[in-house]
């Protein structure tokens, strides 16, 4: 039995104090007792790449990272991933940039990445890349003569085919895709627009779980990620989230509260859901000084222009709609902008009435998942979540919306704040089963298991 290789941008690893995030501790378990090792980029800027590795031990599991130079993470990280990529996934052609530069520093990460995990790559080891930033991989390990079974998870939708094509070179980008055993989606929606490319612009031909381009064959799945359901109860019981929630229940006095927990990202719809919530505002007078929203949400990406557009215009409006309707004891949105620990945020979760995630589009969105898991079963909150969140094709129980449109998701929010009791415990109860049942363990056991199976290869010299 070979050790598990995980690959991604970022490396996430266990910290000694417990903090950790929920891939990290889905990953932990398999990377500790296989001997494997988590591969990324150290975050760090130097003058000169050199390639060289640095490892890190913490709690039994490996990481090795290598630093980038300022032009790779220009041109790879805020360019084509975060600044063509990112938004072309997420169905923003209109934000995409197509810079030459951005395309040529993509390919030449991946090259660089590839070049020291080869050489850590033994025989019978599993290799799993993660997300759009590592797409072409698969191509540079194979080049080096790797032909160990390579297995893929895009993080984020797969766009529609009239979309990606507007992307330059589209094909070269799918064309490597074929270098891999296997590759893992979210949902059966981003699997059927990737089948649809490969069908209608590449000419090739599917079988079943297996497309076929050019002599080389690949398997294409749904396999939806999900959270850490028991890590995250325990983190509900720690002193932290104690201290938060009594915190949070003295601030709130008779307030019913709604959560929304973002990235500062536009794919997550934050202005929509002010919008929608500036609605819900104006038709109901009575929930004036009754009803606050609180929305977190931490910078991310802050190099790319649009993400600093998203800020300004959010810094605004939460001001413009405070301003229109707050009295001088009640502001109706508490707009923070800094992240909270994991134990901080279930007791953030489990004070909401409601919990509002309305992406405009996304690949999951983990945030609804969690909500459900930090509820009290006997009084439950009210999921309300985004049609075009991955995470509805698993919830249909919550009270699904139309992002784009206000009226829908004002009616939502008031539904959900006078839902009887009897309705929340059973949309709570079968929302519940799925979190718990298809939690991250489930997912990582289930990917890292159609991996070692799948023999895609049979014709090169499989190890
Ligand atoms: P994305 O991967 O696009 O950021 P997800 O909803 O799938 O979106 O995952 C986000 C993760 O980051 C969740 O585990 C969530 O708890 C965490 N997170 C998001 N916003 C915050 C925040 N403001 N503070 C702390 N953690 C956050
Ligand atoms: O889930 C999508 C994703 O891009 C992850 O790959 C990434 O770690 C996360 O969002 C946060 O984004 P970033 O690493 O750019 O801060």
């Amino acid at each position: 039995m070979g050790r598990l290789i995980v690959v991604s941008n970022r490396v996430s690893m266990p910290t000694p104090d417990g903090a950790q995030g929920g891939l990290a501790v889905a990953l932990q378990a398999a990377l500790r007792e296989s001997g494997g090792l988590w591969f990324g980029w150290s975050g760090r800027e130097v003058d000169k790449f050199t390639g060289s590795v640095s490892f890190e031990e913490i709690s039994g599991v490996r990481s090795a990272v290598v630093d980038l130079e300022p032009q790779d993470v220009e041109e790879y990280y805020n360019g084509f991933a975060n600044r063509t990529l990112w938004p072309l996934f997420h169905y923003r052609i209109d934000l995409a940039k197509y810079n030459r530069s951005f395309g040529s520093g993509y390919e030449r990460v991946n090259k660089r990445f590839a070049e020291p995990l080869h050489v850590m790559i033994e025989p019978g080891d599993t290799v799993w890349i993660n997300d759009y930033h590592l797409i072409p991989i698969a191509s540079q390990l194979r080049e080096h003569g790797i032909r160990n079974k390579i297995g893929f998870f895009l993080h984020t939708p797969w766009p529609p085919t009239r979309l990606l094509v507007s992307l330059p070179y589209h094909e070269r980008l799918v064309r490597t895709m074929f270098d891999y055993d296997v590759l893992g989606f979210q949902t059966a929606e981003w699997l059927e627009s990737f089948l649809h490319y490969c069908q209608n612009e590449l000419g090739g031909t599917i079988d079943g779980e297996y497309v076929s381009f050019e002599g080389k064959t690949l398997r294409a799945v749904v396999c939806p990620i999900g959270i850490d359901f028991e890590n995250f109860l325990q983190a509900s019981k720690t002193d932290a989230a104690q201290a938060l929630s009594e915190r949070v229940k003295v601030s709130l006095r008779q307030l019913s509260m709604i959560v929304g927990v973002d990235r500062l990202d536009y794919s997550k719809g934050l202005e929509e859901r002010l919008n929608s919530y500036e609605h819900y505002l104006q038709k109901h007078p009575e929930s004036h000084r009754a009803v606050v929203l609180i929305q977190v949400a931490p910078p991310s990406r802050g190099e790319v222009e649009h993400y600093q557009h998203v800020r300004d215009h959010l810094n605004a409006m939460s001001g413009r709609i405070n301003g229109a309707f707050a009295e001088v004891d009640w502001t109706p949105i508490r707009y923070v902008n800094r992240g909270y620990n994991r134990d901080e945020l279930t007791a953030l979760y489990r004070a909401a009435r409601v919990g509002l995630v309305t992406p405009l589009r996304d690949g999951m969105n983990l945030v609804a998942k969690e909500y459900v898991a930090a509820q009290d079963p006997d009084d439950p909150g009210v999921l309300v979540l985004s049609r075009f969140a991955g995470a509805a094709a698993q919830m249909q129980e919550a009270l699904l919306v139309n992002p784009y449109a206000p009226e829908e998701v004002a009616d939502a929010l008031h539904k959900a704040l006078t839902m009887p009791l009897t309705e929340r415990k059973q949309r709570h109860a079968a929302l519940l089963e799925g979190v718990k049942n298809e939690d991250v363990h489930w997912w990582r056991e289930k990917f890292v298991r159609i991996i070692e199976e799948t023999d895609c290869r049979q014709g090169v010299a499989a190890q």
